[in-house]
Protein backbone atom coordinates (compact mmCIF):
# COMPACT_ATOMS: atom_id res chain seq x y z
CA UNK A 1 0.00 0.00 0.00
CA UNK A 2 1.54 3.55 -0.60
CA UNK A 3 0.34 5.88 1.51
CA UNK A 4 3.09 8.32 0.59
CA UNK A 5 1.67 10.71 -1.76
CA UNK A 6 3.91 13.55 -2.67
CA UNK A 7 1.22 15.93 -2.13
CA UNK A 8 -0.05 14.91 0.04
CA UNK A 9 0.46 15.18 3.90
CA UNK A 10 -0.01 12.52 6.58
CA UNK A 11 -2.76 13.86 9.56
CA UNK A 12 -1.44 13.40 13.03
CA UNK A 13 -4.64 14.30 15.55
CA UNK A 14 -2.73 14.92 18.93
CA UNK A 15 0.31 15.40 17.45
CA UNK A 16 1.77 17.70 19.99
CA UNK A 17 1.13 14.68 22.85
CA UNK A 18 3.53 12.07 23.99
CA UNK A 19 3.08 9.46 21.19
CA UNK A 20 2.24 11.44 19.00
CA UNK A 21 5.41 13.95 18.78
CA UNK A 22 7.29 10.80 18.47
CA UNK A 23 5.82 9.77 15.36
CA UNK A 24 5.75 13.31 14.31
CA UNK A 25 9.62 13.27 14.32
CA UNK A 26 9.77 9.70 12.98
CA UNK A 27 7.91 10.73 9.53
CA UNK A 28 9.68 13.86 9.37
CA UNK A 29 13.11 12.26 9.32
CA UNK A 30 12.14 10.11 6.48
CA UNK A 31 10.92 12.91 4.68
CA UNK A 32 6.93 12.80 5.02
CA UNK A 33 5.03 15.37 4.99
CA UNK A 34 2.98 16.21 8.54
CA UNK A 35 0.03 17.86 9.38
CA UNK A 36 -0.46 18.32 13.02
CA UNK A 37 -4.17 19.03 14.69
CA UNK A 38 -3.70 19.38 18.38
CA UNK A 39 -5.80 21.96 20.67
CA UNK A 40 -3.03 22.14 23.17
CA UNK A 41 -5.27 20.93 25.88
CA UNK A 42 -2.49 18.30 27.84
CA UNK A 43 0.04 18.53 24.92
CA UNK A 44 3.13 21.07 24.04
CA UNK A 45 3.45 22.94 21.07
CA UNK A 46 7.63 22.65 22.09
CA UNK A 47 7.19 18.97 21.56
CA UNK A 48 7.52 19.39 17.88
CA UNK A 49 9.88 20.73 16.09
CA UNK A 50 7.08 23.68 14.49
CA UNK A 51 9.55 25.29 11.96
CA UNK A 52 9.89 22.39 10.39
CA UNK A 53 9.44 22.79 6.12
CA UNK A 54 7.86 19.77 5.95
CA UNK A 55 5.58 20.27 9.05
CA UNK A 56 2.24 22.34 9.66
CA UNK A 57 0.63 22.80 12.92
CA UNK A 58 -3.05 23.43 13.15
CA UNK A 59 -4.40 24.42 16.59
CA UNK A 60 -7.98 22.98 16.88
CA UNK A 61 -9.91 20.13 17.76
CA UNK A 62 -11.11 16.75 16.17
CA UNK A 63 -15.01 18.11 17.40
CA UNK A 64 -14.52 20.88 14.69
CA UNK A 65 -16.04 18.93 11.99
CA UNK A 66 -15.49 22.05 9.83
CA UNK A 67 -12.20 22.54 10.42
CA UNK A 68 -11.86 18.92 9.83
CA UNK A 69 -13.56 19.06 6.26
CA UNK A 70 -11.16 22.02 5.66
CA UNK A 71 -7.80 19.69 5.94
CA UNK A 72 -8.50 15.99 4.25
CA UNK A 73 -8.25 17.34 0.97
CA UNK A 74 -4.53 17.40 2.02
CA UNK A 75 -4.25 14.32 3.45
CA UNK A 76 -2.98 10.79 2.28
CA UNK A 77 -3.23 8.79 5.64
CA UNK A 78 -4.08 9.61 9.41
CA UNK A 79 -3.24 9.00 12.64
CA UNK A 80 -5.52 9.39 15.61
CA UNK A 81 -4.59 9.81 18.63
CA UNK A 82 -6.11 12.56 19.90
CA UNK A 83 -7.62 11.92 23.59
CA UNK A 84 -7.93 12.28 27.16
CA UNK A 85 -5.02 10.28 28.69
CA UNK A 86 -4.28 9.96 32.44
CA UNK A 87 -6.03 8.58 35.30
CA UNK A 88 -5.54 11.96 36.85
CA UNK A 89 -7.78 13.16 34.38
CA UNK A 90 -9.68 10.47 33.23
CA UNK A 91 -11.30 10.18 36.33
CA UNK A 92 -11.87 13.54 36.64
CA UNK A 93 -13.57 13.89 33.56
CA UNK A 94 -15.03 10.90 32.34
CA UNK A 95 -17.57 12.19 30.70
CA UNK A 96 -15.85 14.55 28.66
CA UNK A 97 -13.06 11.57 27.85
CA UNK A 98 -15.83 9.40 26.51
CA UNK A 99 -17.94 12.11 24.26
CA UNK A 100 -14.46 13.09 23.05
CA UNK A 101 -13.31 9.63 22.18
CA UNK A 102 -16.92 8.68 20.42
CA UNK A 103 -17.68 12.21 19.32
CA UNK A 104 -14.08 12.50 17.91
CA UNK A 105 -13.70 9.04 16.09
CA UNK A 106 -17.28 9.66 14.54
CA UNK A 107 -15.66 12.80 13.18
CA UNK A 108 -12.34 11.35 11.65
CA UNK A 109 -13.82 8.33 10.62
CA UNK A 110 -16.44 10.85 8.59
CA UNK A 111 -13.50 12.50 6.88
CA UNK A 112 -11.88 9.83 5.99
CA UNK A 113 -13.76 8.22 4.08
CA UNK A 114 -11.07 7.00 1.28
CA UNK A 115 -7.93 8.10 3.68
CA UNK A 116 -6.37 4.87 5.40
CA UNK A 117 -6.69 5.97 9.34
CA UNK A 118 -5.13 4.17 12.34
CA UNK A 119 -7.14 4.76 15.24
CA UNK A 120 -5.51 4.35 18.63
CA UNK A 121 -7.36 2.47 21.36
CA UNK A 122 -5.48 1.72 24.64
CA UNK A 123 -5.18 -1.85 26.49
CA UNK A 124 -7.95 -0.12 28.94
CA UNK A 125 -10.73 -1.89 26.31
CA UNK A 126 -9.85 -5.42 28.29
CA UNK A 127 -10.55 -3.81 31.42
CA UNK A 128 -9.81 -5.69 34.58
CA UNK A 129 -9.82 -9.03 34.07
CA UNK A 130 -7.38 -11.01 32.01
CA UNK A 131 -4.12 -11.78 32.32
CA UNK A 132 -2.98 -11.90 28.92
CA UNK A 133 -4.65 -10.03 26.41
CA UNK A 134 -5.42 -11.23 23.29
CA UNK A 135 -6.98 -9.25 20.59
CA UNK A 136 -9.67 -11.90 20.31
CA UNK A 137 -10.72 -12.18 23.56
CA UNK A 138 -14.51 -10.44 23.93
CA UNK A 139 -14.14 -6.87 24.61
CA UNK A 140 -17.24 -5.67 26.43
CA UNK A 141 -18.80 -2.24 27.21
CA UNK A 142 -19.39 -4.17 30.91
CA UNK A 143 -15.16 -4.84 30.77
CA UNK A 144 -14.19 -1.13 30.01
CA UNK A 145 -16.87 0.49 32.24
CA UNK A 146 -15.50 -2.02 35.55
CA UNK A 147 -12.60 -0.06 34.40
CA UNK A 148 -13.85 3.24 34.28
CA UNK A 149 -15.94 2.66 37.85
CA UNK A 150 -18.81 1.58 36.48
CA UNK A 151 -19.07 4.75 34.14
CA UNK A 152 -18.35 5.67 30.55
CA UNK A 153 -15.14 7.37 30.77
CA UNK A 154 -11.93 6.76 29.29
CA UNK A 155 -12.12 2.48 28.43
CA UNK A 156 -15.56 3.11 27.39
CA UNK A 157 -14.34 5.56 25.16
CA UNK A 158 -11.97 3.49 23.66
CA UNK A 159 -14.89 0.94 23.23
CA UNK A 160 -17.07 2.88 21.26
CA UNK A 161 -13.82 4.29 19.48
CA UNK A 162 -13.38 0.86 18.28
CA UNK A 163 -17.36 -0.15 17.81
CA UNK A 164 -17.19 2.85 15.31
CA UNK A 165 -13.85 1.99 13.16
CA UNK A 166 -15.26 -1.83 13.38
CA UNK A 167 -18.60 -0.82 11.64
CA UNK A 168 -16.56 1.29 9.07
CA UNK A 169 -14.12 -1.95 8.68
CA UNK A 170 -17.20 -3.80 7.56
CA UNK A 171 -18.02 -1.10 4.35
CA UNK A 172 -13.95 -2.51 3.12
CA UNK A 173 -12.24 0.81 3.75
CA UNK A 174 -8.90 0.43 5.36
CA UNK A 175 -8.84 0.83 8.91
CA UNK A 176 -6.74 -0.05 11.80
CA UNK A 177 -6.95 -0.31 15.36
CA UNK A 178 -4.27 0.01 17.87
CA UNK A 179 -4.00 -0.83 21.58
CA UNK A 180 -0.57 0.21 22.69
CA UNK A 181 -0.02 -0.92 26.25
CA UNK A 182 1.93 1.18 28.38
CA UNK A 183 3.93 3.38 26.12
CA UNK A 184 6.92 5.15 28.09
CA UNK A 185 9.79 7.39 27.19
CA UNK A 186 11.35 11.14 26.75
CA UNK A 187 8.66 13.90 26.46
CA UNK A 188 5.73 11.58 28.68
CA UNK A 189 4.26 14.12 31.21
CA UNK A 190 3.95 13.21 34.98
CA UNK A 191 0.98 16.11 35.01
CA UNK A 192 -1.93 13.66 34.42
CA UNK A 193 -0.90 10.13 36.55
CA UNK A 194 1.65 8.46 34.48
CA UNK A 195 3.51 6.36 36.94
CA UNK A 196 7.18 6.66 34.63
CA UNK A 197 7.68 10.18 34.58
CA UNK A 198 6.28 10.86 38.68
CA UNK A 199 8.21 8.30 39.78
CA UNK A 200 11.35 9.90 38.14
CA UNK A 201 10.37 13.30 39.51
CA UNK A 202 9.93 11.90 42.91
CA UNK A 203 13.02 10.46 42.99
CA UNK A 204 15.34 13.17 41.23
CA UNK A 205 13.72 15.65 44.16
CA UNK A 206 14.27 12.54 47.01
CA UNK A 207 10.91 12.42 47.96
CA UNK A 208 8.51 8.82 48.45
CA UNK A 209 7.18 7.22 45.64
CA UNK A 210 3.55 6.51 46.38
CA UNK A 211 2.43 3.00 45.28
CA UNK A 212 -0.97 2.27 45.17
CA UNK A 213 -1.76 -1.44 47.05
CA UNK A 214 0.85 -3.47 47.47
CA UNK A 215 2.72 -2.69 44.01
CA UNK A 216 2.87 -6.72 43.06
CA UNK A 217 0.95 -5.53 40.53
CA UNK A 218 2.17 -5.83 37.21
CA UNK A 219 2.66 -3.58 33.82
CA UNK A 220 4.61 -4.08 30.54
CA UNK A 221 6.57 -0.94 30.06
CA UNK A 222 7.77 -0.06 26.24
CA UNK A 223 9.99 1.94 24.76
CA UNK A 224 8.27 4.78 22.59
CA UNK A 225 11.34 5.11 19.99
CA UNK A 226 10.34 0.74 19.30
CA UNK A 227 6.45 1.27 19.70
CA UNK A 228 6.84 4.00 16.73
CA UNK A 229 9.09 1.63 14.74
CA UNK A 230 6.30 -0.95 15.19
CA UNK A 231 3.53 1.12 14.01
CA UNK A 232 5.30 2.60 11.03
CA UNK A 233 6.05 -1.17 10.42
CA UNK A 234 2.64 -2.20 10.73
CA UNK A 235 1.17 0.79 8.35
CA UNK A 236 3.48 -0.79 5.73
CA UNK A 237 2.26 -4.47 5.49
CA UNK A 238 -0.83 -4.82 3.83
CA UNK A 239 -1.52 -8.03 5.81
CA UNK A 240 -2.00 -5.88 8.89
CA UNK A 241 -4.91 -3.56 7.15
CA UNK A 242 -6.80 -6.53 6.27
CA UNK A 243 -9.41 -8.31 9.28
CA UNK A 244 -9.13 -9.47 11.64
CA UNK A 245 -5.30 -8.91 11.36
CA UNK A 246 -5.95 -5.17 11.53
CA UNK A 247 -6.64 -4.68 15.40
CA UNK A 248 -3.54 -5.12 16.59
CA UNK A 249 -1.94 -5.16 20.29
CA UNK A 250 1.96 -3.40 20.28
CA UNK A 251 3.52 -3.49 23.25
CA UNK A 252 6.85 -5.12 25.18
CA UNK A 253 6.23 -8.71 26.05
CA UNK A 254 7.55 -8.25 29.38
CA UNK A 255 6.52 -7.34 32.33
CA UNK A 256 7.52 -6.10 35.87
CA UNK A 257 6.21 -5.04 39.26
CA UNK A 258 5.35 -1.62 40.67
CA UNK A 259 7.45 -2.63 43.53
CA UNK A 260 10.49 -3.40 40.99
CA UNK A 261 9.93 -0.45 38.82
CA UNK A 262 10.38 2.07 41.90
CA UNK A 263 13.30 -0.03 42.73
CA UNK A 264 14.77 0.58 39.35
CA UNK A 265 14.10 4.18 39.06
CA UNK A 266 15.56 4.98 43.04
CA UNK A 267 18.74 3.05 42.63
CA UNK A 268 19.66 4.50 38.96
CA UNK A 269 18.78 8.23 40.48
CA UNK A 270 21.22 7.68 43.19
CA UNK A 271 17.97 8.88 45.33
CA UNK A 272 17.47 8.67 49.04
CA UNK A 273 13.58 8.21 47.90
CA UNK A 274 11.19 5.81 50.06
CA UNK A 275 9.03 3.94 48.89
CA UNK A 276 5.08 4.52 50.44
CA UNK A 277 1.79 2.62 49.95
CA UNK A 278 -1.20 4.05 49.88
CA UNK A 279 -4.71 2.10 48.77
CA UNK A 280 -5.97 2.55 45.08
CA UNK A 281 -9.18 3.22 46.58
CA UNK A 282 -8.03 5.98 48.91
CA UNK A 283 -6.88 7.95 45.75
CA UNK A 284 -9.28 6.65 42.67
CA UNK A 285 -12.48 6.36 44.86
CA UNK A 286 -14.29 3.54 44.08
CA UNK A 287 -12.14 2.62 41.19
CA UNK A 288 -10.34 -0.84 40.83
CA UNK A 289 -6.25 -1.32 39.73
CA UNK A 290 -5.94 -3.35 37.26
CA UNK A 291 -3.34 -6.42 38.71
CA UNK A 292 -1.33 -7.89 35.70
CA UNK A 293 -1.41 -6.34 31.85
CA UNK A 294 0.07 -8.64 29.50
CA UNK A 295 -0.34 -7.81 26.00
CA UNK A 296 -0.74 -11.05 23.82
CA UNK A 297 1.82 -10.33 20.94
CA UNK A 298 0.94 -13.09 19.00
CA UNK A 299 -1.00 -11.07 16.00
CA UNK A 300 1.89 -8.11 15.51
CA UNK A 301 4.82 -10.93 15.92
CA UNK A 302 2.68 -12.92 12.57
CA UNK A 303 2.86 -9.52 11.04
CA UNK A 304 6.15 -7.98 11.33
CA UNK A 305 8.16 -10.62 13.23
CA UNK A 306 9.13 -10.76 16.77
CA UNK A 307 10.37 -7.34 18.29
CA UNK A 308 13.49 -7.07 20.59
CA UNK A 309 12.28 -4.31 23.41
CA UNK A 310 14.66 -1.94 25.29
CA UNK A 311 14.58 -3.06 28.96
CA UNK A 312 13.14 -0.41 31.58
CA UNK A 313 16.69 0.17 33.00
CA UNK A 314 17.57 0.99 29.33
CA UNK A 315 14.51 3.79 28.99
CA UNK A 316 15.02 5.29 32.25
CA UNK A 317 18.89 5.96 31.63
CA UNK A 318 17.76 7.29 28.18
CA UNK A 319 14.76 9.95 29.62
CA UNK A 320 17.43 10.76 32.09
CA UNK A 321 20.17 11.58 29.66
CA UNK A 322 17.78 13.58 27.47
CA UNK A 323 16.15 15.88 30.00
CA UNK A 324 16.75 19.42 30.37
CA UNK A 325 14.63 21.19 32.86
CA UNK A 326 13.54 19.74 36.18
CA UNK A 327 10.60 21.96 36.85
CA UNK A 328 7.14 20.18 37.24
CA UNK A 329 5.32 18.57 34.76
CA UNK A 330 8.22 19.81 32.39
CA UNK A 331 10.82 17.04 33.64
CA UNK A 332 10.43 14.92 30.49
CA UNK A 333 8.84 16.56 28.03
CA UNK A 334 11.54 19.15 26.17
CA UNK A 335 13.62 17.10 24.35
N1 LIG B 1 0.84 6.56 26.57
C1 LIG B 1 0.35 5.35 26.71
O1 LIG B 1 0.93 4.50 27.42
C2 LIG B 1 -0.91 4.93 25.99
C3 LIG B 1 -1.45 3.66 26.30
C4 LIG B 1 -2.62 3.29 25.65
C5 LIG B 1 -3.20 4.11 24.71
N2 LIG B 1 -2.65 5.32 24.44
C6 LIG B 1 -3.32 6.17 23.43
O2 LIG B 1 -2.34 6.76 22.59
C7 LIG B 1 -2.76 8.09 22.21
C8 LIG B 1 -1.67 9.10 22.55
O3 LIG B 1 -1.39 9.04 23.95
P1 LIG B 1 -0.30 9.97 24.64
O4 LIG B 1 0.26 9.21 25.77
O5 LIG B 1 0.58 10.52 23.60
O6 LIG B 1 -1.26 11.11 25.25
P2 LIG B 1 -1.02 12.70 25.37
O7 LIG B 1 -2.00 13.17 26.40
O8 LIG B 1 0.40 13.01 25.57
O9 LIG B 1 -1.46 13.23 23.95
C9 LIG B 1 -2.82 13.48 23.62
C10 LIG B 1 -2.85 14.72 22.74
O10 LIG B 1 -4.19 14.92 22.29
C11 LIG B 1 -4.43 16.33 22.31
N3 LIG B 1 -5.90 16.54 22.37
C12 LIG B 1 -6.73 16.31 23.41
N4 LIG B 1 -7.99 16.66 23.07
C13 LIG B 1 -7.95 17.11 21.79
C14 LIG B 1 -8.93 17.58 20.88
N5 LIG B 1 -10.22 17.71 21.23
N6 LIG B 1 -8.52 17.94 19.62
C15 LIG B 1 -7.23 17.85 19.26
N7 LIG B 1 -6.25 17.40 20.08
C16 LIG B 1 -6.61 17.03 21.34
C17 LIG B 1 -3.71 16.83 23.55
O11 LIG B 1 -3.48 18.22 23.55
C18 LIG B 1 -2.43 16.00 23.47
O12 LIG B 1 -1.44 16.68 22.72
C19 LIG B 1 -4.08 8.35 22.95
O13 LIG B 1 -5.15 8.06 22.09
C20 LIG B 1 -4.05 7.34 24.09
O14 LIG B 1 -5.34 6.99 24.53
C21 LIG B 1 -1.52 5.76 25.07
Amino acid sequence: MEFFDRNKSILITGGCGFIGSHLVRFLLDRGKKVIVLDDLSTGYLENIPVDHENLEFIEGSILDLELLESIKGKVSLIFHLASYVGMKLVYEKPDVSYQLSKQGTTNMLSISQDIPIVLFSSSAVYGNTKDVSKETESISIDNAMHYDGDKLGYAAGKYALEQLGSASMDENRDIMIVRPFNVIGIRQSSKYGMVVPTFIESALKHEPLVIYDDGKQTRSFGCVEKFTTCLYQLINTDEAWVKPNNIVNIGCPNSIEINELADTIIRITKSKSVKVYKPYDAVFKNKIDVRQRNPDLSNINNLIGHQDWPTVENIINNILGNRSTITGDTLVHSA
